[in-house]
Parts: structure tokens; C-alpha cells; sequence
């Protein structure tokens, strides 16, 4: 049992439960243990908080942890050199580099581009993902045309809109808009949202990306007639693993959104959503210029 007085506590005494975690370097290493801290009634009149608090050694778990993220990062990166030299080959055979195609094998080869394609921005991900949390990220912002990177970006999910018969329209206040920013981090963002955008819209759907200044910032929005999300869900959107693709029938790992948040922020901007189920959605990423 700990008692303490209310100035020498780290916790608000109006809260009442805590949990969190701790990391100590010991003459065996590096050692994590889960407290668990709660609120008592004082016991004594000269002191104002009493509290118990239970330490909980995790240190096993927390290396088990670590070793399955290592392996996951190892074997998705391994994955992604095969997966991209699938991609290489299957645009060669389809732009004719080994001979003529039969109709059917020009749409049996670009299904199974497609699938490549989708997998690769899985992996990429995944691995995106370790990397960030383990802060092994150095962003190398470059004055960038983001505009182009849009146009590109789009240019390499556009199979999702023509399968779908999908409309997207682009909006730029300016012709060429230079933003520092690291390309090819911001690219992942970019994929991520617009591909977010065409899979969860219907048939027909319109999809609408600008790009404009405001203040000292450059805003980016993405705008959908989709379906929309729940008010209950919005909150919980960007976490790690949120995904409610099977609602749609659709695969996704739920990283989407939790990656691009990381790399917008660690470029010093921020991203929103406002959305209205049937009706549809605006994810916003705002930047500093
Ligand atoms: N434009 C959108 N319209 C409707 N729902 C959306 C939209 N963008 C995201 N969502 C919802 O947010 C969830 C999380 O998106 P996120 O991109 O993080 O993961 P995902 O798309 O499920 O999987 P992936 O990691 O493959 O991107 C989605 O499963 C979907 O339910
Ligand atoms: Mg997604």
C-alpha cells in the first residue's frame, strides 16, 4: 500500500484508477512491468490521497511481443521482392513485350495485376507500420509538387474506378502547388485515402480530390458519395487494426488510416474526417507549408 500526498502524486486524485506502463534498465537488462494504480479512501487525517498501486513484471510478454513483430517485418519484406517482380512481369506480358495477348489472357493477367498490386500496397503497409513505431522513420521532405503526386497516385489505383464505373474529378486552386514534403511517405497517405475512397463507394460513386492554401497550410481533401460512416465508429477510426471491410466484403488489415495519421503527424499537419453514413465521407489532411 502506498500513501502519498496530493502534491508529490503524478496522477489526478480525480480520476481515481490508472493503468499504465513502466520501463526500467536493471543490471539484467531492460525489464516492463504493467501498474495498476487506484484511488483508497484516506485512512489517516495527515494525508490527503492514499492509493494502491500493483506492479505487474511483463517483461517476457513484452519480448515475446517484439520477437513477433520482428518476424512478421522480416517475412513482409522478404514478400514484397517476389510480389513486385510478379508486377514487373505481368506489365511486360501485358504491354506486349513477350508477343500478342488473346482477349482472355489480357483480362486473366490484369485480375491477377490487380490482385499483385493490392497485396504489395498490403505489405507495404505492414511493414510502414513496424518501422513507424519502432522510430525507424526519417522523414526527407523535398519541395514537391503534390498535385503530381495526386494525378500519380491515382493513376495507379484508377483500375478500382473504371471496375466500378466510379467519376473522379480534381480540384486544384493551383496549377503546381510545391509543398515540402517526404514524397514517397506521403505517397502512402495518399494511396491509402484514395483507395479508401473507391472501395467504399457503390457502383456509379463520385469521388472528388483538391488541393488548396489556406493560411500557412496546404489542405488536401477527399471526398466521397460512399457509404458513409456510423457516428460510433468515427472516434475509432484511426486506431491499429480498425477495419469494418467485411461489412463491405471487402479485405483490409485496418492500417490504412492508423499509418497515414502517423506520417501526417510526423510532418507536422493533421488529418480529419466528417462523414454521414449513406451519404458519404471527406477525409482532410492538412500540412504546413
Ligand atoms: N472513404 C470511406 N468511406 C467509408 N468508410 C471508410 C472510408 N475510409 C475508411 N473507412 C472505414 O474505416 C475503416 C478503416 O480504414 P483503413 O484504411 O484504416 O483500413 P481498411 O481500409 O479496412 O484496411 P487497409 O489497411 O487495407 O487500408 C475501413 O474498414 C472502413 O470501414
Ligand atoms: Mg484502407
Amino acid at each position: 500500500m502506498i500513501n502519498c500526498k496530493k502534491e508529490d502524486c503524478l496522477l489526478s486524485p480525480a480520476e481515481g484508477n490508472y493503468c499504465f506502463e513502466l520501463e526500467f534498465e536493471t543490471y539484467k537488462g531492460k525489464m516492463s512491468f504493467e501498474a495498476k494504480c487506484s484511488r483508497i479512501t484516506p485512512s489517516q487525517d495527515d494525508f490527503d490521497e492514499g492509493y494502491v498501486m500493483v506492479l505487474r513484471d511483463v517483461t517476457a510478454r513484452k519480448e515475446v511481443e517484439a520477437q513477433k513483430e520482428t518476424f512478421v517485418a522480416t517475412l513482409t519484406h522478404d514478400l514484397k521482392t517476389p510480389v513486385r517482380a510478379q508486377i514487373r512481369a505481368l506489365e511486360m506480358m501485358l504491354a506486349g513485350k513477350f508477343g500478342g495477348l488473346q482477349t482472355e489472357q489480357t483480362e486473366i493477367l490484369n485480375e491477377t495485376l490487380n490482385s499483385n498490386k493490392y497485396m504489395f500496397g498490403m505489405l507495404d503497409n505492414l511493414l510502414s507500420t513496424y518501422r513507424y513505431e519502432n522510430g525507424n522513420v526519417a522523414i526527407n521532405k523535398q519541395e514537391t509538387d503534390i498535385n503530381n503526386l495526386i494525378k500519380s497516385c491515382y493513376a495507379e489505383l484508377r483500375y478500382l474506378a473504371e471496375d466500378k464505373n466510379q467519376q473522379t474529378t480534381f480540384i486544384f486552386t493551383e496549377n503546381s502547388f510545391n509543398i515540402p514534403v517526404d514524397p514517397v511517405e506521403m505517397k502512402r497517405v495518399i494511396l491509402n485515402l484514395i483507395s479508401n475512397a473507391l472501395n467504399y463507394t457503390d457502383e456509379k460513386g463520385e469521388i472528388n480530390i483538391s488541393t488548396e492554401k489556406e493560411d500557412e497550410n496546404c489542405i488536401i481533401s477527399f471526398r466521397d458519395n460512399g457509404r458513409g460512416i456510423p457516428k460510433d465508429e468515427l472516434s475509432s477510426l484511426f486506431n491499429k487494426y480498425t477495419s469494418y471491410s467485411k461489412r463491405f466484403r471487402q479485405v483490409g488489415t485496418g492500417l490504412g488510416l492508423y499509418l497515414s495519421k502517423k506520417i501526417v503527424e510526423k510532418h507536422g499537419g493533421t488529418i480529419s474526417v466528417e462523414s454521414e453514413e449513406g451519404k458519404g465521407s471527406c477525409f482532410t489532411v492538412s500540412l504546413p507549408l
